[in-house]
């Protein structure tokens, strides 16, 4: 019995690394969208940079390209940074600060909701800077360090900061600044405008490749326990919180469309990485620095909605083959 389960465990990773390596040779050389350059450092990706890596809850690893280089995660900080504040904070007081609410905008919208006085969400930059503003501390850099340090446990493997792109965020950041002050003036924020933006723009930059991410993922999969490393990183009850707002407004003004077609709790950033979370299954990353109009990684959003059909992901479809296929591993 056990051995058979084994095998059929081993034929499910093989049939999953093929599917992998197909999804990477299809997309290998598309060349559509472009990199970031409004922060100049990230116009420096090469972007024919593309990899994929996927980790399951039971402790496995799938890879395939450029999954070893590094990039800085962006905005896929801010659901980590969103958790930190519910652990930190509750529900009520990070609530008090930020909604759940899709904006249906871009991600840089100098912008409230109207009805709430509050940002749309944690996701947008509003939002994840209203967050940075909570979870920053005096000094500035143990704020930024227990940042790090939360994401270094849930990739398990030290972490650093881009002192670059950290350097051509803070010069070229003054809409994000808007942002901050116009939350200021709203009562949302403390009057540390500049120390707050110091840890929303560290946390931007920390250098992350597609395993780190893929491993992020699968930590917040397996209900906030690194599958790897054994070690309880996220506190579980506010997981739920997370994903639902990644699932909601992950993807911007491309939510609806994402949820629609790869229908997975998920975060892009402008560094050009994508994580995707399958719940109690495994997690997704998927790198490529060219993006679209909406800041979005192109093969990143092709890969992901491959994935999402060959292997049954989609959190609505009713075959569910990742089910089978994960269940057959365990
Ligand atoms: O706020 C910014 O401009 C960036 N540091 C992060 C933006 C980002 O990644 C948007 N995501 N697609």
């Amino acid at each position: 019995m056990k051995e058979h389960a084994i095998s059929e465990s081993m034929s499910a990773i093989l049939e999953i690394e093929q599917i992998v390596q197909h999804i990477h040779q299809k997309y290998q050389n598309f060349d559509e969208g472009d990199v970031a350059t409004y922060i100049p450092e990230l116009a420096k990706a090469n972007p024919g940079h593309f990899g994929i890596c996927l980790a399951t809850v039971d402790g496995r690893v799938v890879r395939a390209g450029d999954w070893e280089h590094e990039f800085t995660i962006q905005s896929i900080c801010k659901p980590f940074a969103f958790q930190m504040a519910l652990e930190e904070f509750g529900r009520e007081d990070t609530l008090a600060r930020v909604g759940v609410e899709p904006s249906g905008d871009a991600f840089n919208s100098i912008e409230l909701d109207p009805k709430t006085i509050r940002p749309f969400n944690p996701m947008i930059n509003a939002g994840a800077i209203a967050i940075s503003s909570l979870i920053k501390k005096k000094p500035a850099e143990s704020g930024v360090r227990a940042f790090v340090q939360k994401m270094q446990r849930a990739a398990g493997r030290p972490l650093r900061i881009d002192p670059e792109v950290l350097a051509s965020e803070e010069v070229t950041g003054n809409r994000n600044r808007a942002i901050a002050y116009l939350m200021l003036n709203c009562g949302i924020i403390d009057g540390e405008v500049d120390e707050t933006l110091h840890q929303y723009f560290s946390q931007c930059s920390l250098l992350v490749n597609c395993q780190d991410l893929a491993m992020m993922a699968a930590t917040l999969a397996n209900m906030g326990t690194n599958p790897f490393t054994g070690e309880m990183v996220f506190d579980f009850r506010y997981i739920k919180d997370v994903l639902t707002v990644m699932f909601t407004c992950g993807l911007y003004d491309h939510a609806g469309e994402w949820a629609y077609r790869v229908g997975l709790p998920a975060k892009s950033g402008v560094g050009g990485g994508i994580l995707g979370v399958v719940n109690r299954q495994l997690g997704i990353a998927v790198y490529s620095p060219r993006l679209d109009a909406k800041g979005n990684s192109v093969r990143g959003i092709l890969a992901c909605k491959d994935l999402a059909s060959e292997l049954g992901l989609h959190a609505f479809e009713f075959t569910n083959v990742g089910s089978n296929f994960m269940q057959s591993m365990l």
